[in-house]
């Protein structure tokens, strides 16, 4: 398949089977972060894989945010938890604080390019793969920082969740909802 099919074929996969992903598989995807396109070659990504023991001890983060956040909500922390139960594999992405704030911010927008080529690299490895920052992706809450041992000068970017699909994913429509380029382009 070229780049361009691969673009069109990307798309989050939430559900997995049970396999584990081997790390020969993993260190391809992160083969292909690494290759991002960064501005002055600050390589300013960390990545920190998460599968076995620790992803218990993630699961417990996770569910200790769940009932911080949501504690009238019994059902939507189990189902919550199940997802994290259910991934074998989770891998958080963090970018480089610079000593100002425009390369801090070059060095996301950089993160966010690695991240994508990891998810194309998914696709082709035939992986599925969601970034996730909202809710049991913890992106945003201070415990995910906690759990990576509060590494100086990184913030976190992306969690990702990757897993070989459940085969119910791949049977769904694979259509993109997109609005056209038309609508969000202006040539000037
Ligand atoms: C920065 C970012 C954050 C995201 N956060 C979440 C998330 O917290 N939970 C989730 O289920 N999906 C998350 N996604 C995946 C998007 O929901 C998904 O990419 C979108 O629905 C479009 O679908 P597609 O990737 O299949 O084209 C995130 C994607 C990006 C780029």
């Amino acid at each position: 398949m070229s780049v361009i099919e691969f673009l069109h074929s990307r798309r989050a996969i939430r559900n997995y089977d049970k396999r584990e992903v081997e790390r020969e598989k993993i260190e391809q995807l992160l083969s292909a972060a690494i290759l991002a396109p960064n501005d002055r070659l600050r390589e300013p990504w960390s990545f920190f894989v998460i599968q076995g023991e620790a992803k218990q001890r993630y699961e417990q983060v996770a569910l200790d945010y769940l009932e911080e956040r949501f504690p009238t909500k019994p059902k939507l922390i189990e189902s919550s938890i199940e997802v994290v139960k259910s991934t074998p594999a989770i891998i958080m992405v963090t970018s480089d604080i610079a000593s100002n704030e425009a390369d801090t911010r070059d060095n996301e927008y950089a993160v966010c390019c690695a991240i994508h080529s990891m998810w194309l690299a998914a696709e082709e490895l035939e992986l599925g793969f969601v970034w996730r920052t909202r809710g049991v992706g913890l992106v945003h809450d201070q415990r995910s920082y906690e759990f990576i041992g509060s590494p100086e000068g990184k913030k976190m970017v992306g969690t990702i969740f990757l897993g070989y699909p459940d085969p119910k994913e791949l049977g769904e429509n694979k259509t993109k909802k997109r609005t056209s380029f038309e609508e969000k382009t202006i040539w000037l």
